[in-house]
């Protein structure tokens, strides 16, 4: 997209979302809506321009891209305002400009591209982009004169008539810059709102008899549909859906939905088995490959890559980890860890940041595992702690074990040998180090090395006495 502009407004407070936290960072399905926005226009476009406003340091900070520019807009005049905010930036410019609100998350980039191809076939000095809704309440309404757009009338300054009207403007725009910035001089704030609304461009335009159109997505009955014939096409040419503005909490819950769901249809279509869909929420950067089964209430967000054959869940939450094939993870709690093929994990396990868990593991029932490596075979089946570790191959860890990792300041490694057979509530006061095949009695709490093959028991004898 050649000599085109993405300009964004995202000043608004967001009053309707009752927020402290600027409407366009919340997130839909794990992504800042910003951020959505913005992926749509990231590749294509040579400049994006972002205008910012209400708490717009926080704004700014979570865009880490390099091509954003942005400007400010000091007061929160309306669209119309903002978009004058970006005008001594393009003083030169003589492209066209693609006006998008920061509120559609679910905008496509097909979308964008077919209606930029028809704003120039038109040679159209502005191009809406419209769709029909059932329920238009909340939008402005097009008001057309055959082909073309004669204006758009905002829904608190409709009339009963035109509230009628189901074809609504998406706020997503193409303009000739300079014809843009012309009439935004021009525009008035006399309206329900006292607001300068950008829609008023589209009056202004007209009446200057310069071609303003509309391009129509999700319905069959503009030029762009005639030919189209299948689902699938639908899809590609664009749905009402995509173009939804997030103005408060129940339409964030309703995209959020509306990507949910998309994401597991595509992992059902690609070989995973999903048993209940609509109580698993899975983020479209986590990659699970065929055959794996994801139970109910399963939560799986970020990087996280699922190889074939697992079974995930019921009621398991996985973040940011790497699973390999055949692994089990039963009511578990799993973050920034690695599981290699075969292990079983849970149900009731915890699995913090940075553990490593080598094939055919078990963690059973209520154990943590923290910052540590889990050699192969070895099982940690019930009630333990393990921080800052290393555990050998075949290393069976007694229930009720735990590594006293912390001493009030600083952390310590506990390492234990192959084979070693750890009896049942041990506590191991690290800095500690346990020899290959050792023996550590139950109830021990273990304070110094132990050598290979060695018996250790560090606990008081027991003396019975004549009551
Ligand atoms: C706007 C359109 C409406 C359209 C709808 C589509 C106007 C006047 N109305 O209404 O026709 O149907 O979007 O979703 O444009 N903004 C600023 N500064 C401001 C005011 C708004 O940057 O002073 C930004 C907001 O952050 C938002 C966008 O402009 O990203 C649209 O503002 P919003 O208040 O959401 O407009 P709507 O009432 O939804
Ligand atoms: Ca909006």
């Amino acid at each position: 997209m050649k000599n085109t502009v993405a300009l964004i407004l995202a000043a608004g407070e967001g009053t309707r979302f009752k927020s402290e936290t600027p409407k366009v960072l919340h997130c839909v399905l794990g992504k800042t809506i910003i951020d959505r926005v913005l992926e749509k226009v990231r590749d294509n476009f040579s400049k994006i321009i972002i205008v910012v406003g209400h708490k717009s340091e926080l704004v700014k900070k979570s865009i880490e891209n390099k091509k954003v520019v942005f400007v400010e807009q000091k007061k929160r005049l309306g669209s119309g305002d903002a978009v004058k905010q970006a005008e001594n930036i393009l003083r030169d410019f003589n492209g066209d400009v693609l006006v998008l609100s920061g509120d559609v998350p679910l905008l496509k980039k097909d979308t964008i591209k077919n209606l930029i191809s028809f704003h120039k076939r038109e040679k159209a000095v502005g191009t809406i982009l419209t769709s029909e809704f059932e329920n238009p309440f909340g939008y402005g309404r097009i008001i057309r004169d055959g082909d073309s757009v004669k204006s758009i009338i905002e829904e608190k300054d409709a009339s009963a008539e035109e509230r009628i009207i189901t074809e609504i403007n998406t706020g997503i725009y193409v303009f000739s810059s300079q014809e843009l910035f012309k009439a935004i001089k021009k525009i008035k704030s006399n309206n329900a709102k006292k607001e300068y609304y950008l829609t008023d461009v589209i009056s202004i335009l007209n009446s200057e008899n310069k071609k303003v159109c509309a391009y129509k997505i999700g319905t069959f009955d503009s030029a762009m549909h005639r030919s189209v014939s299948t689902l699938s096409e639908v899809e590609r040419v664009g749905s009402s859906e995509e173009v939804m503005g997030i103005n408060n909490r129940y339409e964030l819950s309703i995209a959020e939905g509306i990507l949910r769901k998309k994401v597991i249809k595509n992992l059902m279509l690609s070989g995973v088995t999903i048993v209940d869909p609509s109580t698993v929420y899975i983020e479209e950067s986590v990659v699970i490959e065929k055959d794996t089964v994801i139970m109910p209430s399963t939560i799986i967000k970020g990087k996280t890559k699922i190889k074939s054959n697992c079974i995930i869940g019921p009621f398991s939450f996985i973040e940011e980890s790497l699973i390999g094939r055949d692994v089990e993870i039963k009511a578990s709690y799993v973050e920034g860890s690695e599981i290699a093929d075969g292990a079983k994990i849970g149900p009731f396990a915890h699995l913090r940041k940075e553990s490593k868990i080598a094939s055919k593991v078990k963690i059973g029932n209520f154990t943590e595992i923290k910052k540590s490596y889990i050699s192969e075979n070895t099982k940690v089946s019930h009630l333990s702690y393990i921080g800052d570790s290393y555990l050998g191959k075949n290393v069976n860890i007694g229930a009720g074990t735990i590594t006293c990792n912390y001493d009030g300041k600083l952390k310590h490694k506990t390492e234990i040998g192959d084979n070693a057979f750890i009896g049942s509530n041990t506590n191991f006061v690290a800095p500690v180090k346990i020899g290959k095949g050792a023996l550590i009695a139950a109830g021990s709490t273990i304070t110094e090395d132990v050598p290979d093959r060695a018996l250790a028991i560090a606990r008081a004898r027991q003396v019975n006495k004549k009551r």
